[in-house]
């Protein structure tokens, strides 16, 4: 056995054998065997089968409906469902080829509101940086970025390449974010950046990441062309839902 499948948990075996069932034997709306069944064909508790489920149905791909058992999810709502992604990444899957343009990278002190998100005492050291995003060569988005000091001080920062492939290189892979979106309009720096009229609208979405350990990472703030850019989620009710 690998040292890698001797640590993986159990319950993530499981998941990795129903994701393989699924894709082999089973279509949108299928029931997936119950839990006893589950049990045995694994030969884990009923504990480690929930915990399989419960990943499956984060990933969009199963759902539960109460008092009757756990079916495949649709295909569509799969794709749809919100991955954690960086720029580069959501480019490339929207057809794009991403680029930079950095307009600053610098050493600055914390002000409560980023120090607060990014849980540094106030006037703690981060690393900002701002960077024009583009897509095909034109531009998409104006982005700041706040980082703890210690997780990448500012001399490290590599400006032709993915800040998350950074991140995670230097041991601080991004898992989990919180965002907010809301839409703003753009002032006469942003506009002209952005090469867009004055005053047009925007999405600005607001990220606050964390690692593995649950220690955030970055505070981000990314204004997104309102011509350019929309957001897709997919959401679900519970069954028994009013
Ligand atoms: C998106 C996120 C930012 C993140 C960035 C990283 O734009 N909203 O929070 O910093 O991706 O992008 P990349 O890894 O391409 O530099």
């Amino acid at each position: 056995m690998s040292t890698a499948s001797k640590t993986r948990h159990k319950y993530e075996i499981v998941a990795a054998g129903i994701r393989a069932t699924i894709a082999d034997s089973l279509g949108p709306n299928d029931a997936l065997p119950s839990e006893r069944e589950l049990m045995e064909i694994y030969n884990v508790s009923r504990m480690t089968v929930r915990a399989a489920i419960a990943r499956l149905a984060d990933e969009g791909l199963v759902y539960n409906v109460h008092g009757s058992g756990t079916y495949v999810g649709s295909p569509d709502l799969f794709a749809k469902a919100p991955k954690l992604t960086s720029f580069t990444e959501d480019m490339v899957s929207r057809g794009y080829a991403p680029s930079s343009r950095v307009l600053e990278v610098s050493r600055v002190a914390a002000v409560a509101a980023v120090a607060t998100r990014l849980g540094l005492a106030p006037g703690g050291e981060c690393t900002k940086i701002r960077r024009l995003r583009l897509a095909d060569g034109n531009p998409m988005a104006l982005e700041t970025v706040f980082l703890p000091g210690e997780v990448l001080p500012m001399e490290e920062f590599d400006a032709k390449s993915s800040l998350y492939g950074q991140l995670t290189d230097r041991g601080y892979e991004i898992h989990r974010a919180e965002q907010e979106i809301h839409a703003v309009t753009l002032d006469e720096d942003a506009s002209g950046l952005l090469a867009v009229p004055l005053g047009s609208a925007a999405l600005e979405i607001d990220r606050v990441a964390v690692d593995r350990r649950g220690h955030p990472v970055e505070y981000a703030r990314t204004i997104y062309r309102g011509d350019r850019y929309s957001f897709q989620m997919a959401v679900s009710r519970e069954s028994g839902d009013k």
